[in-house]
């Protein structure tokens, strides 16, 4: 090998340059990199629904109601006046929240009030100045009509889209159509403009006009001020409150089961680890025999973010008869689908001396009365979301709930779509059969094509469910309920659990999962052990089903998917 000597200069400049070229390359990498990350983040493969074959039609299944546990079903009507939720007058001090001057209709006629918000629109016209005030209490604003006798009204008319102003005036009708009244800010002794902050109209994210959900997912900060994700944010809003009226009036009990966990209820594995041994020096990160040693970790073993509150809340089932959970649940699941989420929540009731019917009947109450709920408190939101977002939503709400839901066996459910395969409908995983997993096009198929409103399915195959549920009496099927609804897919999972100690042993075995992992689960079937059954309701996917938006990422605050934790 021939060496070259270089002069130190040449050396160093040659090095530098080398350098810098590695720079440039890893710079340009990272770039690529996070370029395709990006777009990874961006790839949702549409889920292509096949279309009814022509003449095909379907009874909706006898339910054979003879093996009930309990014969009666149980109402979960709740009585109207829980329909209405109660609002305050003002928002802090005595500022007026909007939503009271519009619903009041022309009640504060007359009266003198001070609102503050975010300017919508801010129209100048020589002598006048229109602004739209909206502080988020209700989709449409308050017209402020301000004078040219104001002291301010120079820097008044100079407002934009986006500043923040707190208005008093007087409540006046308003001799423009659409709205009942508005505000007149018109008397220098009585009425003000207070200009609190600026928005410059060249650099404001949210001063366009109509921008897509996927532009405003890079804005999520400000997302709000919008008229779509203030909507849908105010019916998210409600639909947690209603959860809450729903089980507390019903007779549940909250309980708050650990975000912090060490046990993976659903078995699949997808499960974030939380730790404070990791470091970026790999040296540091204390070792035996090239493993991490978990012994020296904060809880002294490996714990997770949990996937599932519902092994902990069985435990409180089994003294309390009901309860539910309410909180945020973590799948590392890379998939990038529009209804999947790494960060999700979830609301898992679980009820004592019931079966698998009783949950079916509990979660058919629950689902409809968060739809008549929102009916009920946001019409102008959904009107809203009905001319932009879905056309026909708020009949296609009314119809859910006028419905009985179906309620379908698996097998029954294969049988349909075997038949449909037969007379022509075209599903991309073609290879249907008894013990498969259904995939999102077989289960959208059944609930949006064959019955057009919310499906029950019922009685899976054991191999392709969790260890925790019932085995039926053939030994062939799980106990198990998913609750499947057009445009969405599965909205819940739920099953009646398996309350004999042998069983439930026998099928943590075959599961591959080891017994002593699940000792207080297994005390509860040794001690006092009842039948009991339970679900889980992803709350983004009812956020999903009531708004009509198409997207997972565009109904949760801050949504965290594979490749994407911003904000
Ligand atoms: O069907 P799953 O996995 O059921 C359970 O976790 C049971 N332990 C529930 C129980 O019986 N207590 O999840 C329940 C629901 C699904 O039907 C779906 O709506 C939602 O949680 N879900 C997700 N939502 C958003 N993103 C994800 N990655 C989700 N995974 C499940
Ligand atoms: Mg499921």
């Amino acid at each position: 090998m021939q060496y070259q000597f270089l002069e130190s200069d040449e050396l160093f400049t040659r090095v530098k340059t080398l350098t810098n070229v590695a720079k440039q390359a890893a710079a340009a990498a990272q770039k690529q990199a996070k370029k395709t990350e990006k777009l990874i983040g961006e790839i949702e493969k549409p889920i292509n629904v096949p279309s009814l074959p022509a003449g095909f039609k379907v009874d909706v299944p006898q339910f054979d109601v003879t093996k009930r546990l309990n014969k009666l079903p149980r109402s979960w009507d709740l009585p109207q006046e829980l329909y209405k939720k109660h609002l305050p007058k003002y928002n802090v001090g005595t500022i007026y929240r909007i939503q009271e001057l519009l619903n009041a209709g022309e009640g504060y006629i007359g009266q003198t009030v001070t609102v503050a918000g975010w300017a919508r629109t801010v129209r100048d016209q020589k002598n006048l100045c229109f602004i739209e005030l909206n502080d988020g209490t209700s989709f449409g604003g308050l017209q402020i009509v301000v004078e040219d006798k104001i002291g301010n009204f120079e820097q008044v008319a100079k407002t934009n889209t986006g500043f923040s102003l707190k208005v008093t005036g007087n409540i006046v009708k308003s001799p423009a159509k659409g709205q009942l009244i508005e505000m007149l800010v018109a008397d220098p002794t009585k009425h003000e403009v207070v200009i609190i902050g600026q928005a410059d109209p060249e650099e404001y994210p949210m001063a366009k006009g109509v921008q897509k959900p996927e532009t405003l997912r890079q804005k999520a900060h400000l997302r709000p001020r919008g008229n779509f994700f203030s909507a849908v944010t105010r019916i998210r809003n409600n639909l947690a409150y209603a959860t809450h009226v729903f089980f507390q009036n019903n007779g549940c009990l909250y309980i708050h089961t650990p975000i912090i966990t060490g046990s993976d209820c659903e078995g699949a594995g997808e499960m974030f680890r939380i730790s404070t041994i990791f470091d970026n020096d790999i040296s540091k990160i204390p070792q035996i025999k090239g493993k991490v040693d978990t012994a020296q970790d904060f809880f002294k073993k490996e714990v997770n973010l949990t996937v599932s509150g519902q092994l902990q809340v069985e435990h409180f089932c089994i003294s309390m008869s009901n309860v539910y959970t309410f909180g945020p649940t973590f799948r590392a699941e890379k998939a990038h689908t529009h209804r999947h989420l790494a960060e999700f929540w979830m609301i898992e009731p679980e009820f004592a001396f019931a079966d698998l019917f009783d949950n079916m009947e509990a979660a058919e109450g629950y689902v409809k009365f968060c739809i008549n709920y929102i009916l009920q408190n946001n019409i102008d939101d959904l009107q809203f979301l009905d001319k932009r977002v879905k056309p026909g939503l708020i009949d296609y709400l009314k119809d859910i709930v006028s419905k009985d839901f179906v309620r379908c066996s698996y097998t029954q459910g294969i049988d349909i779509l075997l038949k449909a395969q037969q007379a022509g409908a075209k599903f991309e995983n073609s290879e249907i059969k008894w013990g498969m997993d259904l995939n999102s096009e077989h289960e959208r198929f059944i609930a949006e094509k064959v019955f057009q409103r919310p499906v029950f399915l019922y009685d899976y195959p054991k191999e392709i469910k969790a260890f925790y549920m019932k085995v039926t009496d053939d030994g062939k099927c799980v106990r198990a309920m998913d609750m499947l609804i057009p445009q969405v897919g599965e909205l819940i999972g739920g099953s009646q659990r398996e309350e004999r100690y042998d069983v439930l042993a026998q099928r943590i075995k075959e599961c591959g999962l080891k017994l002593e992992d699940y000792g207080p689960y297994m005390d509860l079937r040794k001690y006092g052990t009842v039948p009991h059954c339970g679900f889980g309701l992803g709350f983004e996917r009812l956020v999903m089903m009531v708004t009509g938006v198409e997207n997972i990422r565009d109904v949760i605050p801050f949504p965290r998917y594979h490749g994407s934790a911003e904000f």
